[in-house]
């Protein structure tokens, strides 16, 4: 066990919060709640799966995902900050998904288990001022994530974007429809950025789908009938929903993805991105949170 790994012994609780070695040899934390469980990798503060009992997983993890300490892991919930997308010289999605966080809380109810992750990044640079990002993850009968982050700057402002990636694990993207997005303005990447507004009361996908809905709070719901299942995505403090799968030749091109995994995924993300960045003031915070429900019909 290394150092970092034998302070976190106070933490962890029996059957509850267990600590266990992860793929590529990567600390991961194993929360069993009465009818559910979760995991949580350290690196990245990764959620890699939940899983309600008699369900199915409601997270899609890519079979062919790195797991190294300097890559991002491909499924689960990539945690997105503080800048969205590529960004020249710098790693796509930000610094933290690939951050060694650390946990600093952990709690039970006779229903649920969380933990809470901690990065003090206490990175005072030129362009990102000082600030602590922390992350709780509650599983009970929904899955619900937290993500706080506090400008610990006394005079800076921090701009930034931030995403909970969110890869949905489904029977048939075919199938598939999105509902919660009509009338919504978004940016389709696929088609140069250019700026659109959503029709359609129900969202299928077919073809490679790229698109970023901005100044939307409502709601999304997933529905998947090749796995009978329906997928409510609620979100608070969060302005833009994206939704993407990259369908054949993007599944392709992409070393850690398998060329046939895209009809079993869904990436429905939840953030504050683009034109809809946050401004935090010297010693300001907010928390972008979601809850996650799953139901069988
Ligand atoms: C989505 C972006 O959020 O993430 C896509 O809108 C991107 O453009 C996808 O391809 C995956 O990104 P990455 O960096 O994890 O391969």
């Amino acid at each position: 066990m290394t150092d970092k790994e034998t302070a976190l012994q106070p933490l962890l609780i029996s059957g509850r919060v267990e600590m266990r070695t992860g793929n590529g040899h990567l600390p991961k934390l194993v929360l069993t709640a009465a009818r559910s469980t979760a995991e949580i990798y350290l690196h990245g503060a990764h959620v890699t799966h939940f899983q309600k009992q008699n369900e199915r997983p409601l997270l899609f993890m890519s079979a062919q995902s790195l797991f190294a300490s300097d890559k991002p892991i491909r499924g689960g919930v990539p945690l997105i900050f503080p800048w969205f997308g590529p960004r020249d010289g710098a790693a796509a999605h930000g610094f933290v998904r690939t951050a060694a966080w650390s946990l600093v809380e952990s709690s039970v109810t006779d229903n649920e288990t969380s933990v809470t992750l901690e990065l003090a990044q206490a990175a005072d640079s030129a362009e990102w001022p000082a600030h602590r990002l922390r992350y709780r993850v509650i599983a009970g009968e929904t899955l619900r994530l937290e993500l706080e982050t506090a400008n610990t700057s006394l005079t800076r402002e921090l701009k930034y974007e931030e995403c909970l990636h969110t890869y949905f694990a489904i029977g048939d993207i075919h199938a598939t429809r999105i509902t919660g997005l009509q009338g919504v303005h978004y940016l389709d990447k696929v088609d140069h950025f250019t700026e659109k507004t959503e029709t359609a009361p129900e969202i299928a996908i077919t073809g490679e789908t790229d698109c970023v809905y901005l100044n939307t709070t409502s709601s999304v719901t997933i529905t998947d009938p090749a796995w009978r299942r329906q997928i409510v995505v609620e979100k608070s403090d969060s302005n833009s929903t994206v939704v993407w799968n990259p369908w054949i030749a993007k599944a392709k091109a992409m070393a850690d993805f398998g060329d046939d995994e895209y009809p079993q995924m869904l990436c429905v993300e939840s953030g504050n991105v683009d034109g809809n960045r946050l401004t935090l003031a010297p010693g300001a915070n907010a928390t972008l949170a979601l809850e996650l429900r799953s139901e069988a019909f």
